[in-house]
């Protein structure tokens, strides 16, 4: 096994909150069991993400900018390109980490000089854009969109700028926002933005004090920025390594292929790991690229009007069981019934080659499972289309299937132990989904997750 190629990655298969990051650390683990140095590679979003990750002595710590291996002391965690980081955040978070870990001993940090800045300039735009506009009304208030706007408008600054400080680029950018919300009668310097860790927002300040705020960020960052390419270069062909690949967000969320407009900035998809090596990775040579889903229900957060919607009494005790509140900004998540067109459509646009089905103990013995099988318009079937207009003409046609105990599901080890009606359940949506599971969790805790195939 030492001298095999190992990898694999991970993404949302639906609207996020699917609970990759819990699955990346057990890859971590099971790599690092097999004498591997292990290396989780992220490439894209920024601290609009959260992995909730519930430690051994049951304490939960919810990630946002750093992968989820991070804890771990052997691996090495890559903070991408097409990541979009806020120094300040990232910071506090390294921090944050190291208390909670009380060895102090984490992962190996190391932060792709490419990655792109997200600051309190970004933030402030983005609410002062709410005001304006609907598009961005969902969003978390990270300043992401802005953010990824910048490189397409080729002004972004870099982790690079950060190293060799350049004061003269950082100051046109702060006078650059400023320009931007005088325009929109919003005086930057007083405009409040979140930073992490802290309940109450704060000022952007003035250009002197968005400079100086940075400089001390980047002290204490600056050994976490390197020269990933080459790292990549050397590590990825080298069988000795094995990296297992975190995205954030979902495909749900991808700008082109989720509800739009309430969609992220970044490519959700395997895709992404292409340009974020700047072709070093070909997703296609990865071979276990599973799609996560939450297994019974599905969970939304932002202003889409998803076509299957649950606003019953089950949303809430569902909301309450599975504790649907948002990692980043705490907003009540919507609950809907698992939709078999989008996420069928999901997992074919973002290449995926598995499932892995999370939350298999959300379930309740006498309410069947209800599953949305088709759309129609007008008594037609129709497709999922990346546009809520599309989205708000489709009725969904459902199918029930029968449930299984909570309890039991919880205690099963093996594929045998786990419930016949759960089984069954797998059976239908592997092929629904014309997919094949590999691996269910029926709880929070680590050793509450079920190999299924070989994979
Ligand atoms: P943005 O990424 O902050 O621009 O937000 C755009 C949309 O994506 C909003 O509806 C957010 O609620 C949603 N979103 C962004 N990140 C996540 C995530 O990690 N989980 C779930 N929803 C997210």
């Amino acid at each position: 096994m030492r001298n095999e190629r190992i990898n694999a990655a991970f993404c949302g298969g639906a609207y996020g909150d699917e609970g990759k990051g819990r699955i990346v650390d057990e890859y971590v683990n099971n790599y690092l069991m097999l004498g591997k140095n292990v290396i989780v590679y992220r490439d894209n979003g920024g601290a609009n993400a959260g992995h909730t990750l519930e430690l051994a002595d049951g304490q939960r710590i919810a990630l946002h900018l750093l992968p989820s291996g991070v804890l771990n002391p052997n691996a090495t965690v890559i903070l991408g390109k097409g990541m979009v980081i806020h120094p300040g955040d990232l910071n506090t978070e390294i921090n944050e980490v190291k208390q909670v870990n009380r060895s102090k001993k984490i992962a190996t940090i190391m932060v792709d000089e490419m990655a792109v800045l997200s600051l309190d300039t970004h933030r402030a735009f983005e609410a002062a854009l709410k005001n304006w506009q609907e598009g961005s009304r969902g969003a978390t208030g990270r300043g992401i969109g802005p953010a990824y706007a910048d490189i397409l408008l080729r002004h972004p600054l870099r982790m690079r700028d950060l190293v060799d400080f350049d004061e003269k680029k950082i100051r046109s950018h702060y006078k650059l926002y400023q320009a931007l919300l005088d325009g929109l009668g919003v005086d930057i310097k007083k405009e409040k933005v979140p930073a992490y860790g802290l309940l109450q927002p704060i000022e952007v300040g003035s250009e002197d004090e968005f400079v100086q705020k940075l400089l001390v960020e980047t002290k204490s960052i600056r050994l976490y920025i390197k020269d990933v390419y080459k790292y990549i270069s050397q590590t990825w062909p080298d069988n000795k390594y094995a990296y297992v690949f975190e995205k954030a967000q979902a495909i749900g969320l991808d700008p082109r292929w989720g509800v739009y407009p309430d969609v992220t900035a970044s490519d959700t998809t395997f895709e992404g790991f292409f340009s974020a090596t700047d072709g070093l990775i070909d997703p296609n040579q990865i071979k276990i690229r599973a799609a996560v889903i939450k297994a019974t229900y599905m969970s939304s957060v932002g202003t889409r009007i998803l076509p299957t919607i649950m606003e019953n009494n089950l949303a809430a005790k569902i909301r309450e069981d599975a504790k649907e509140y948002g990692a980043t900004t705490k907003r009540s998540r919507d609950i809907a019934y698992i939709d078999l067109p989008a996420l069928r459509f999901f997992s074919e646009v973002g290449r995926t080659n598995c499932h892995v089905l999370t939350h298999m103990d959300v379930a309740y013995p006498n309410i069947p499972i209800t599953v949305c099988t088709r759309y129609e318009i007008d008594g037609e079937s129709v497709k999922y289309r990346p546009d809520q207009e599309h989205l708000l003409k489709v009725n969904a046609v459902y199918e029930q299937l029968p449930s299984w105990d909570r309890q039991e599901i919880q205690k099963a080890r093996y594929y045998k132990e786990i419930p016949k009606n759960a089984r069954a359940f797998l059976d239908f949506m592997a092929d629904s989904l014309s997919t094949e599971i590999m691996m269910i969790t029926t709880g929070p805790r680590r050793d509450q997750s079920i190999k299924i195939t070989d994979k």
